[in-house]
Protein backbone atom coordinates (compact mmCIF):
# COMPACT_ATOMS: atom_id res chain seq x y z
CA UNK A 1 0.00 0.00 0.00
CA UNK A 2 2.61 2.62 -1.16
CA UNK A 3 1.96 5.78 -0.04
CA UNK A 4 -1.59 5.20 0.47
CA UNK A 5 -3.98 7.88 2.30
CA UNK A 6 -6.84 7.37 4.29
CA UNK A 7 -9.91 8.67 5.32
CA UNK A 8 -12.21 7.44 7.76
CA UNK A 9 -15.59 8.47 6.84
CA UNK A 10 -19.15 6.68 6.78
CA UNK A 11 -19.98 7.38 3.36
CA UNK A 12 -17.09 5.89 1.86
CA UNK A 13 -18.11 5.68 -1.43
CA UNK A 14 -20.22 8.94 -1.64
CA UNK A 15 -16.97 10.93 -0.68
CA UNK A 16 -15.49 9.03 -3.16
CA UNK A 17 -18.03 10.16 -5.74
CA UNK A 18 -18.17 13.75 -4.84
CA UNK A 19 -14.25 13.97 -4.27
CA UNK A 20 -14.10 12.57 -8.03
CA UNK A 21 -16.67 15.76 -9.06
CA UNK A 22 -19.23 13.21 -10.57
CA UNK A 23 -22.65 14.48 -9.86
CA UNK A 24 -25.96 15.31 -12.03
CA UNK A 25 -25.88 14.11 -15.77
CA UNK A 26 -23.10 11.97 -15.41
CA UNK A 27 -23.67 8.05 -15.28
CA UNK A 28 -21.43 5.57 -13.17
CA UNK A 29 -21.23 2.00 -13.59
CA UNK A 30 -22.09 -0.99 -11.36
CA UNK A 31 -22.79 -4.05 -9.92
CA UNK A 32 -27.04 -4.40 -9.46
CA UNK A 33 -25.76 -7.33 -6.67
CA UNK A 34 -24.76 -5.58 -3.78
CA UNK A 35 -25.79 -3.59 -0.86
CA UNK A 36 -28.24 -0.81 -1.47
CA UNK A 37 -25.29 1.75 -0.54
CA UNK A 38 -23.32 1.27 -3.39
CA UNK A 39 -26.02 2.33 -5.44
CA UNK A 40 -26.80 5.35 -2.72
CA UNK A 41 -23.51 6.44 -3.31
CA UNK A 42 -24.16 7.77 -6.93
CA UNK A 43 -27.88 8.43 -6.71
CA UNK A 44 -26.82 10.77 -3.82
CA UNK A 45 -24.32 12.62 -6.12
CA UNK A 46 -27.54 12.84 -8.00
CA UNK A 47 -25.89 10.45 -10.95
CA UNK A 48 -27.41 7.83 -12.76
CA UNK A 49 -26.30 4.67 -11.60
CA UNK A 50 -25.84 2.15 -15.01
CA UNK A 51 -26.01 -1.03 -13.78
CA UNK A 52 -24.26 -4.23 -15.44
CA UNK A 53 -25.30 -7.59 -14.95
CA UNK A 54 -23.13 -10.50 -13.51
CA UNK A 55 -20.49 -13.05 -14.42
CA UNK A 56 -22.68 -16.28 -13.54
CA UNK A 57 -19.80 -18.47 -12.12
CA UNK A 58 -18.37 -15.62 -9.86
CA UNK A 59 -21.31 -13.41 -9.15
CA UNK A 60 -19.26 -10.16 -10.39
CA UNK A 61 -19.74 -7.32 -12.48
CA UNK A 62 -19.01 -8.87 -16.31
CA UNK A 63 -16.50 -6.39 -17.80
CA UNK A 64 -17.97 -7.08 -21.30
CA UNK A 65 -21.59 -5.94 -19.96
CA UNK A 66 -19.73 -2.93 -18.44
CA UNK A 67 -17.90 -1.96 -21.44
CA UNK A 68 -21.98 -2.46 -23.16
CA UNK A 69 -23.28 0.17 -21.17
CA UNK A 70 -20.97 2.92 -21.74
CA UNK A 71 -22.00 6.20 -23.11
CA UNK A 72 -20.42 9.31 -23.26
CA UNK A 73 -21.72 10.70 -20.48
CA UNK A 74 -20.25 7.46 -18.61
CA UNK A 75 -17.45 9.20 -15.94
CA UNK A 76 -16.54 5.66 -13.52
CA UNK A 77 -16.73 2.52 -12.94
CA UNK A 78 -17.50 1.29 -9.32
CA UNK A 79 -16.76 -2.38 -9.30
CA UNK A 80 -17.69 -4.34 -6.29
CA UNK A 81 -15.54 -6.96 -4.79
CA UNK A 82 -18.42 -9.67 -4.37
CA UNK A 83 -17.98 -11.51 -1.28
CA UNK A 84 -15.02 -10.15 -0.19
CA UNK A 85 -13.14 -11.71 -3.58
CA UNK A 86 -11.80 -9.88 -5.79
CA UNK A 87 -13.38 -8.81 -9.45
CA UNK A 88 -12.38 -9.03 -12.67
CA UNK A 89 -10.54 -5.97 -12.17
CA UNK A 90 -7.74 -6.57 -14.84
CA UNK A 91 -10.65 -6.23 -17.13
CA UNK A 92 -12.29 -3.38 -15.53
CA UNK A 93 -8.95 -1.47 -15.48
CA UNK A 94 -8.19 -2.18 -18.73
CA UNK A 95 -11.81 -0.95 -19.99
CA UNK A 96 -11.50 1.97 -17.84
CA UNK A 97 -8.12 3.27 -19.31
CA UNK A 98 -9.36 2.84 -23.04
CA UNK A 99 -12.14 5.07 -22.60
CA UNK A 100 -10.41 7.26 -20.18
CA UNK A 101 -13.15 6.10 -16.66
CA UNK A 102 -12.48 6.68 -13.21
CA UNK A 103 -12.72 3.31 -11.35
CA UNK A 104 -14.06 3.80 -7.42
CA UNK A 105 -13.07 0.01 -6.32
CA UNK A 106 -16.32 -1.08 -3.89
CA UNK A 107 -13.96 -3.36 -1.18
CA UNK A 108 -16.54 -2.36 1.17
CA UNK A 109 -16.19 -6.60 2.00
CA UNK A 110 -12.95 -6.91 0.73
CA UNK A 111 -10.48 -6.22 3.92
CA UNK A 112 -7.45 -7.89 3.43
CA UNK A 113 -8.11 -9.60 -0.25
CA UNK A 114 -5.26 -9.76 -2.23
CA UNK A 115 -5.46 -9.26 -6.22
CA UNK A 116 -2.14 -9.54 -8.57
CA UNK A 117 0.09 -8.79 -5.68
CA UNK A 118 -2.26 -5.97 -4.64
CA UNK A 119 -4.32 -5.36 -1.49
CA UNK A 120 -8.07 -5.37 -2.27
CA UNK A 121 -8.97 -1.78 -2.26
CA UNK A 122 -5.60 -0.60 -4.10
CA UNK A 123 -6.58 -2.32 -7.44
CA UNK A 124 -8.42 0.86 -8.47
CA UNK A 125 -8.37 4.58 -7.92
CA UNK A 126 -10.00 4.43 -4.62
CA UNK A 127 -10.89 1.81 -2.61
CA UNK A 128 -13.29 2.03 0.06
CA UNK A 129 -14.03 -0.01 2.79
CA UNK A 130 -17.16 -0.63 5.19
CA UNK A 131 -16.84 -1.46 8.85
CA UNK A 132 -20.38 -1.65 9.42
CA UNK A 133 -21.42 -4.02 11.90
CA UNK A 134 -21.51 -7.26 9.53
CA UNK A 135 -17.94 -6.83 8.02
CA UNK A 136 -14.77 -8.80 8.89
CA UNK A 137 -13.25 -5.98 10.86
CA UNK A 138 -16.44 -3.62 12.19
CA UNK A 139 -17.53 -0.51 14.71
CA UNK A 140 -20.98 -0.30 14.06
CA UNK A 141 -20.99 1.98 11.51
CA UNK A 142 -17.82 3.40 9.38
CA UNK A 143 -15.65 2.95 6.64
CA UNK A 144 -12.56 4.23 4.76
CA UNK A 145 -11.42 5.83 1.86
CA UNK A 146 -7.76 4.93 0.24
CA UNK A 147 -5.78 6.45 -2.72
CA UNK A 148 -2.52 7.08 -3.76
CA UNK A 149 -2.85 10.51 -5.23
CA UNK A 150 -2.35 13.22 -2.70
CA UNK A 151 -5.00 15.80 -4.60
CA UNK A 152 -7.67 13.69 -4.96
CA UNK A 153 -7.23 12.09 -1.58
CA UNK A 154 -7.01 16.11 -0.42
CA UNK A 155 -10.71 16.25 -1.89
CA UNK A 156 -11.98 13.16 -0.44
CA UNK A 157 -10.73 14.73 3.22
CA UNK A 158 -12.58 18.55 1.94
CA UNK A 159 -16.31 16.35 1.52
CA UNK A 160 -15.78 14.60 4.74
CA UNK A 161 -14.79 17.75 6.32
CA UNK A 162 -18.32 19.75 5.58
CA UNK A 163 -16.28 20.56 2.37
CA UNK A 164 -13.34 22.58 4.74
CA UNK A 165 -14.91 25.66 2.98
CA UNK A 166 -13.22 25.22 -0.50
CA UNK A 167 -15.51 22.72 -1.77
CA UNK A 168 -18.84 20.97 -1.35
CA UNK A 169 -19.21 18.62 1.58
CA UNK A 170 -20.97 17.51 4.82
CA UNK A 171 -19.95 15.88 7.92
CA UNK A 172 -18.99 12.26 6.59
CA UNK A 173 -16.53 12.06 9.18
CA UNK A 174 -15.93 8.79 11.52
CA UNK A 175 -16.39 9.81 14.92
CA UNK A 176 -13.72 9.25 17.80
CA UNK A 177 -15.76 6.40 19.55
CA UNK A 178 -16.10 4.38 16.39
CA UNK A 179 -12.51 4.75 15.29
CA UNK A 180 -11.59 3.63 19.31
CA UNK A 181 -14.06 0.43 18.33
CA UNK A 182 -12.28 -0.02 15.01
CA UNK A 183 -8.61 -0.18 16.81
CA UNK A 184 -9.94 -3.15 19.09
CA UNK A 185 -10.95 -5.07 16.05
CA UNK A 186 -7.29 -4.55 14.35
CA UNK A 187 -6.12 -7.12 16.70
CA UNK A 188 -6.07 -10.73 15.21
CA UNK A 189 -7.68 -8.91 12.17
CA UNK A 190 -4.77 -11.15 9.98
CA UNK A 191 -4.84 -14.12 11.85
CA UNK A 192 -8.97 -14.58 11.53
CA UNK A 193 -8.17 -13.78 7.63
CA UNK A 194 -5.73 -16.46 7.22
CA UNK A 195 -8.07 -19.14 9.15
CA UNK A 196 -11.09 -17.99 6.92
CA UNK A 197 -8.97 -18.74 3.91
CA UNK A 198 -7.72 -21.87 5.21
CA UNK A 199 -11.07 -22.89 5.58
CA UNK A 200 -12.42 -21.61 2.36
CA UNK A 201 -10.33 -23.36 0.85
CA UNK A 202 -10.69 -26.80 2.78
CA UNK A 203 -14.32 -25.84 1.76
CA UNK A 204 -13.56 -25.67 -1.61
CA UNK A 205 -11.54 -28.70 -2.03
CA UNK A 206 -14.40 -30.99 -0.39
CA UNK A 207 -17.43 -29.55 -2.57
CA UNK A 208 -15.71 -29.61 -5.66
CA UNK A 209 -17.12 -33.34 -6.45
CA UNK A 210 -20.44 -32.39 -5.24
CA UNK A 211 -22.20 -30.95 -8.55
CA UNK A 212 -25.34 -29.25 -6.32
CA UNK A 213 -23.69 -26.43 -4.84
CA UNK A 214 -21.01 -24.70 -6.68
CA UNK A 215 -18.84 -22.36 -4.95
CA UNK A 216 -17.94 -18.77 -6.10
CA UNK A 217 -15.33 -18.87 -9.42
CA UNK A 218 -12.22 -17.03 -8.24
CA UNK A 219 -10.50 -15.24 -11.03
CA UNK A 220 -6.68 -15.75 -12.12
CA UNK A 221 -4.71 -13.57 -9.76
CA UNK A 222 -6.63 -14.20 -6.66
CA UNK A 223 -3.93 -14.69 -3.68
CA UNK A 224 -6.64 -14.33 -1.72
CA UNK A 225 -10.11 -13.33 -0.58
CA UNK A 226 -11.34 -11.54 1.88
CA UNK A 227 -14.33 -14.21 2.67
CA UNK A 228 -16.85 -11.61 4.07
CA UNK A 229 -19.31 -14.56 2.44
CA UNK A 230 -18.53 -18.13 1.51
CA UNK A 231 -20.45 -18.02 -1.77
CA UNK A 232 -22.12 -21.12 -3.80
CA UNK A 233 -24.59 -21.44 -6.36
CA UNK A 234 -27.53 -24.08 -5.38
CA UNK A 235 -28.14 -25.93 -8.47
CA UNK A 236 -31.77 -27.55 -8.36
CA UNK A 237 -31.71 -29.82 -11.13
CA UNK A 238 -29.08 -31.91 -9.38
CA UNK A 239 -32.34 -31.86 -6.29
CA UNK A 240 -34.89 -32.99 -8.88
CA UNK A 241 -35.71 -29.12 -9.07
CA UNK A 242 -36.47 -28.89 -5.17
CA UNK A 243 -36.43 -25.67 -4.05
CA UNK A 244 -33.70 -23.64 -3.00
CA UNK A 245 -35.86 -22.60 0.47
CA UNK A 246 -36.82 -26.45 1.12
CA UNK A 247 -32.26 -27.05 0.88
CA UNK A 248 -31.88 -24.41 3.26
CA UNK A 249 -34.58 -25.77 5.83
CA UNK A 250 -32.89 -28.90 5.75
CA UNK A 251 -29.67 -27.86 6.33
CA UNK A 252 -31.17 -25.62 8.96
CA UNK A 253 -32.04 -28.73 10.54
CA UNK A 254 -28.70 -30.55 10.48
CA UNK A 255 -27.50 -27.45 12.11
CA UNK A 256 -25.75 -25.63 9.63
CA UNK A 257 -26.93 -22.20 8.02
CA UNK A 258 -27.06 -21.28 4.69
CA UNK A 259 -28.52 -17.79 3.58
CA UNK A 260 -29.86 -16.68 0.26
CA UNK A 261 -28.52 -13.46 0.47
CA UNK A 262 -29.91 -10.44 -1.36
CA UNK A 263 -33.10 -11.55 -2.58
CA UNK A 264 -33.58 -9.74 -5.66
CA UNK A 265 -30.74 -7.42 -7.92
CA UNK A 266 -31.16 -3.64 -7.14
CA UNK A 267 -32.27 -3.02 -10.49
CA UNK A 268 -35.89 -4.63 -9.55
CA UNK A 269 -35.90 -1.83 -6.81
CA UNK A 270 -38.52 0.82 -6.44
CA UNK A 271 -35.40 3.55 -6.95
CA UNK A 272 -35.51 2.84 -10.48
CA UNK A 273 -39.17 4.09 -10.96
CA UNK A 274 -38.34 6.78 -8.57
CA UNK A 275 -35.38 8.78 -10.16
CA UNK A 276 -37.14 8.46 -13.20
CA UNK A 277 -40.19 11.08 -11.74
CA UNK A 278 -37.47 13.97 -10.07
CA UNK A 279 -36.31 16.77 -11.59
CA UNK A 280 -32.79 16.21 -11.41
CA UNK A 281 -33.19 13.22 -13.80
CA UNK A 282 -35.97 14.78 -15.66
CA UNK A 283 -33.76 18.15 -16.25
CA UNK A 284 -30.00 16.49 -16.43
CA UNK A 285 -31.25 13.37 -18.64
CA UNK A 286 -32.75 13.22 -21.84
CA UNK A 287 -35.87 11.27 -22.04
CA UNK A 288 -34.37 8.90 -24.41
CA UNK A 289 -31.68 8.55 -22.22
CA UNK A 290 -34.39 7.75 -19.31
CA UNK A 291 -36.22 5.51 -21.47
CA UNK A 292 -32.69 3.16 -21.98
CA UNK A 293 -31.81 3.03 -18.44
CA UNK A 294 -35.52 1.91 -18.03
CA UNK A 295 -34.89 -0.50 -20.45
CA UNK A 296 -31.50 -2.11 -19.75
CA UNK A 297 -33.40 -2.94 -16.12
CA UNK A 298 -33.22 -6.56 -17.45
CA UNK A 299 -30.28 -8.09 -16.04
CA UNK A 300 -31.53 -12.16 -16.44
CA UNK A 301 -27.86 -13.31 -14.81
CA UNK A 302 -28.36 -11.43 -11.71
CA UNK A 303 -31.73 -12.92 -11.41
CA UNK A 304 -30.83 -15.89 -11.47
CA UNK A 305 -27.86 -15.41 -9.02
CA UNK A 306 -29.93 -14.62 -6.64
CA UNK A 307 -32.63 -17.22 -7.23
CA UNK A 308 -29.50 -19.81 -7.00
CA UNK A 309 -27.72 -18.19 -3.87
CA UNK A 310 -26.73 -20.13 -0.81
CA UNK A 311 -24.37 -18.75 1.11
CA UNK A 312 -22.37 -18.73 4.40
CA UNK A 313 -21.46 -15.46 6.63
CA UNK A 314 -18.02 -16.12 6.81
CA UNK A 315 -16.91 -14.05 9.27
CA UNK A 316 -18.99 -16.24 12.11
CA UNK A 317 -18.64 -20.07 10.70
CA UNK A 318 -15.86 -19.60 8.61
CA UNK A 319 -13.29 -18.69 11.59
CA UNK A 320 -14.21 -22.73 13.05
CA UNK A 321 -11.94 -25.31 12.87
CA UNK A 322 -10.92 -27.68 9.81
CA UNK A 323 -13.42 -30.26 11.72
CA UNK A 324 -16.11 -27.85 11.91
CA UNK A 325 -15.72 -27.53 7.75
CA UNK A 326 -15.86 -31.27 7.94
CA UNK A 327 -19.92 -30.74 9.50
CA UNK A 328 -20.47 -28.52 7.23
CA UNK A 329 -19.64 -30.32 4.04
CA UNK A 330 -21.46 -33.84 5.70
CA UNK A 331 -24.78 -31.82 6.37
CA UNK A 332 -24.67 -31.07 2.59
CA UNK A 333 -23.31 -34.06 1.53
CA UNK A 334 -22.75 -36.82 4.50
CA UNK A 335 -19.90 -39.07 4.26
CA UNK A 336 -22.04 -42.48 4.44
CA UNK A 337 -24.64 -41.40 3.19
CA UNK A 338 -23.73 -39.28 0.58
CA UNK A 339 -26.67 -38.72 -1.32
CA UNK A 340 -28.70 -38.46 1.55
CA UNK A 341 -29.59 -34.46 0.69
CA UNK A 342 -30.72 -35.23 -2.80
CA UNK A 343 -32.42 -38.11 -2.18
CA UNK A 344 -34.59 -36.26 -0.05
CA UNK A 345 -35.41 -33.63 -2.22
CA UNK A 346 -35.79 -36.43 -5.31
CA UNK A 347 -38.30 -38.43 -2.10
CA UNK A 348 -39.99 -35.00 -1.39
CA UNK A 349 -41.02 -34.34 -5.11
CA UNK A 350 -41.33 -37.91 -6.49
CA UNK A 351 -43.32 -40.37 -3.72
CA UNK A 352 -46.82 -39.28 -2.49
CA UNK A 353 -46.52 -35.66 -4.10
CA UNK A 354 -44.48 -32.46 -2.51
CA UNK A 355 -44.78 -32.27 1.02
CA UNK A 356 -44.38 -35.93 2.04
CA UNK A 357 -41.89 -34.46 4.16
CA UNK A 358 -42.01 -31.76 6.97
CA UNK A 359 -38.92 -30.30 7.37
CA UNK A 360 -39.48 -28.91 11.26
CA UNK A 361 -36.58 -27.75 12.97
CA UNK A 362 -34.56 -29.97 14.97
CA UNK A 363 -35.01 -32.94 12.77
CA UNK A 364 -32.19 -34.06 11.11
CA UNK A 365 -32.00 -35.00 7.29
CA UNK A 366 -30.74 -38.15 8.44
CA UNK A 367 -33.76 -38.69 10.98
CA UNK A 368 -36.04 -37.90 8.16
CA UNK A 369 -34.78 -40.24 5.60
CA UNK A 370 -35.21 -42.97 8.00
CA UNK A 371 -38.62 -41.61 8.58
CA UNK A 372 -39.28 -41.31 4.97
CA UNK A 373 -37.83 -45.36 4.51
CA UNK A 374 -39.33 -46.96 7.83
CA UNK A 375 -43.03 -44.49 7.46
CA UNK A 376 -46.00 -43.92 5.12
CA UNK A 377 -44.59 -43.05 2.56
CA UNK A 378 -41.83 -45.47 1.66
CA UNK A 379 -42.54 -48.69 -0.57
CA UNK A 380 -40.29 -50.52 -2.73
CA UNK A 381 -42.16 -49.79 -5.23
CA UNK A 382 -41.83 -46.49 -5.56
CA UNK A 383 -38.34 -46.49 -4.68
CA UNK A 384 -38.01 -48.42 -7.53
CA UNK A 385 -39.90 -45.83 -9.37
CA UNK A 386 -37.63 -43.53 -8.24
CA UNK A 387 -34.46 -44.79 -9.25
CA UNK A 388 -35.42 -45.75 -12.77
CA UNK A 389 -36.78 -41.71 -12.88
CA UNK A 390 -33.80 -40.99 -11.73
CA UNK A 391 -31.58 -43.17 -13.96
CA UNK A 392 -33.78 -41.51 -17.12
CA UNK A 393 -33.29 -37.96 -15.78
CA UNK A 394 -31.61 -35.91 -18.20
CA UNK A 395 -28.47 -34.90 -16.58
CA UNK A 396 -28.19 -38.16 -14.16
CA UNK A 397 -25.48 -36.18 -11.58
CA UNK A 398 -24.10 -39.36 -10.24
CA UNK A 399 -23.54 -40.41 -13.73
CA UNK A 400 -21.60 -37.20 -14.91
CA UNK A 401 -19.69 -36.73 -11.67
CA UNK A 402 -18.23 -40.73 -11.98
CA UNK A 403 -20.57 -41.53 -8.58
CA UNK A 404 -22.61 -44.42 -8.00
CA UNK A 405 -25.78 -44.33 -8.46
CA UNK A 406 -27.51 -42.41 -5.31
CA UNK A 407 -29.62 -45.67 -3.62
CA UNK A 408 -29.69 -48.94 -4.68
CA UNK A 409 -32.69 -51.11 -4.23
CA UNK A 410 -29.66 -54.07 -2.93
CA UNK A 411 -28.53 -51.04 -0.75
CA UNK A 412 -31.54 -50.47 1.07
CA UNK A 413 -32.78 -54.40 1.51
CA UNK A 414 -29.17 -54.57 3.13
CA UNK A 415 -29.72 -51.85 5.26
CA UNK A 416 -33.16 -53.42 6.74
CA UNK A 417 -34.97 -50.29 5.56
CA UNK A 418 -37.90 -52.05 3.34
C1 LIG B 1 -20.55 -4.39 -1.23
C2 LIG B 1 -20.97 -3.28 -0.31
N1 LIG B 1 -20.94 -2.02 -0.78
C3 LIG B 1 -21.30 -0.98 0.01
C4 LIG B 1 -21.69 -1.16 1.31
C5 LIG B 1 -22.07 0.04 2.14
O1 LIG B 1 -21.21 0.21 3.17
P1 LIG B 1 -21.62 1.19 4.40
O2 LIG B 1 -22.77 0.53 5.07
O3 LIG B 1 -20.41 1.25 5.25
O4 LIG B 1 -21.99 2.48 3.80
C6 LIG B 1 -21.71 -2.44 1.85
C7 LIG B 1 -22.15 -2.67 3.25
O5 LIG B 1 -22.92 -3.55 3.55
C8 LIG B 1 -21.35 -3.54 1.02
O6 LIG B 1 -21.36 -4.79 1.47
Amino acid sequence: MRNNRIGYTGSELLCSVEAMGIGAGDEVITSPYTDMGTISSILTSRALPVMADLDPASFQIDPADVERKITPATKAIMPVDMGGQPCNMARINAIAKKHKLRVIEDSCQGHLGEYQGKKLGTVGELGCFSFQTSKTIACGEGGAVIGNDEALMDRVFSVMMNGSHRIIGTKYRMTEFEAALLLSQLEGAKERFAIRNRNAAYLTSKLRKFPGLVPQRLYPGTTSGSYYLYMMAYKKEYFNNADRSKFLKALAAEGIELSPYIAKGLHREPWTEFILKQPVYTKMFPPERLKRFRDQLHLPVCDRVCDEMAMIWASGPLLGTLADMDDIVNAIAPADFPTTTQALMQLQLLIGGRDVVDVSPGTTIRAMFLQIFNGKAATLAALAALVKLSDDAKVPWWKANGYPRPFDLGDIEAAGLN
